[in-house]
């Protein structure tokens, strides 16, 4: 159904969920990752406190072992991620000035990952969560970040330290990205609670254009990653239609769009609420089925049993036992009904 679904697109579609070599029941993983997923990320195994455990030494062990996964169940497999506040390893924060962050520290992990894990990488979460929470309509792009927690320094989300006095530390990110992956790859900054027609994507809208303003990037390179870590009750989520307004947005930038870390948890685990679950992740899907610009697509966490949000949240596609849920027959039906033509 996949490979049908990808020739309807014109391109590959990237339907898949993270992995990592520890997880427990590796078998199921193999199982699940050679006939329902075709994609893979890493939950952990490629951020700053794996792989670069100490300054400028690179260890992409995990990260290479993911992607050997992937590539062993001939899956493809995507980059997450070169810069985050969180997971970072122990010699951060440091005493390093800004311009020292900016000019080396940034541009040193980045290479450092992004040469060593090579040019098949689908896209790269290149900066992750930039964007603060409490922004509002008409902000600029630096107002936008500005009131975000973006470094192991601040002491609390809201107040930014002096590496927040500019945009360089993304532009910093993004040209070295952009010099060491692949000519396909698509760089993407990742956000969460973002997908509609609210003042956190106006932001990152405007920053993705900011971005390429300077950076000289070309849009046909970029990306947005809409985590979608979602609740199954009122405005716990977006609507399709929302959702195709967004989208549309960034196409008209030739900005590519992506479903990065989709689940879903339930206030309770019943008849009911699995089959509103089930409703949603279909209309997520369908979002990006049917955006030219979305071609990739991932649920965070496989089994609930794994799933970052605990177990009672019921979040993901497969049970504590493995057992696919509803939501997971109605991702089949909703793929099938693409890759017939509806
Ligand atoms: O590997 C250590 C292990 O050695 C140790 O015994 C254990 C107990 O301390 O901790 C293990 O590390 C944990 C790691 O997951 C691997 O399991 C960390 O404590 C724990 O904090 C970490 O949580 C991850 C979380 O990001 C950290 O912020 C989750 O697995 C992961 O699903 C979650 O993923 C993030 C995305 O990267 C970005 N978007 C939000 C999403 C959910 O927070």
């Amino acid at each position: 159904t996949l490979q049908a679904v990808s020739t309807r697109k014109g391109q590959t579609f990237h339907f898949g969920s993270t992995y990592d070599t520890y997880d427990a029941n590796q078998s199921w993983f193999t199982s699940v990752f050679s006939t329902f997923y075709k994609h893979v990320v890493s939950e952990n195994g490629c951020k700053w406190d794996a792989t670069e455990p100490s300054q400028g030494t690179s260890s992409l062990t995990e990260c290479l072992a993911c992607q050997s996964f992937a590539t062993t169940n001939g899956d493809t497999f995507r980059g997450h991620n070169t810069f985050w506040h969180s997971q970072t390893p122990s010699w951060l924060p440091g005493s390093f000035s800004a311009s020292q962050v900016v000019n080396t520290i940034i541009p040193q992990h980045v290479q450092q990952e992004i040469q060593g894990m090579g040019a098949s990488i689908t896209s790269w979460d290149v900066v992750n969560e930039v964007v603060g929470d409490g922004v509002s309509n008409g902000m600029t792009p630096l107002q936008c970040v500005q009131n975000k927690k973006v470094w192991p320094t601040v002491t609390s989300d809201g107040s930014s330290t002096a590496l927040v006095t500019d945009l360089s530390f993304i532009y910093a990110a993004f040209k070295t990205a952009f010099t060491y992956a692949g000519s396909s790859t698509r760089l993407a900054i990742n956000e969460y609670n973002t997908g509609g027609q609210d003042a956190k994507t106006a932001c990152i809208i405007s920053l993705i254009q900011n971005i390429q303003n300077n950076t000289a990037i070309p849009f046909n390179r970029l990306a947005v990653g809409f985590q979608s870590h979602l609740t199954a009750s009122t405005g716990g989520f977006y609507t399709k239609s929302a959702l195709a307004t967004t989208f549309s947005t960034l196409a008209a930038l030739g900005v590519e769009s992506m479903i990065t870390e989709l689940d879903i948890s339930l206030n309770s685990n019943n008849q009911a609420n699995l089959r509103y679950q089930a409703a949603i992740w279909g209309d997520y899907l369908d979002a990006c089925l049917y955006a030219a610009n979305c071609n990739e697509f991932i649920n965070w966490d496989p089994r609930d049993d794994l799933s970052w949000r605990g177990t009672s949240a019921a979040a993901t596609l497969f049970d504590g036992n493995g057992n696919p849920k509803l939501a997971a027959y109605e991702v089949a039906a909703r793929l099938a009904n693409y890759a017939a033509g509806n």
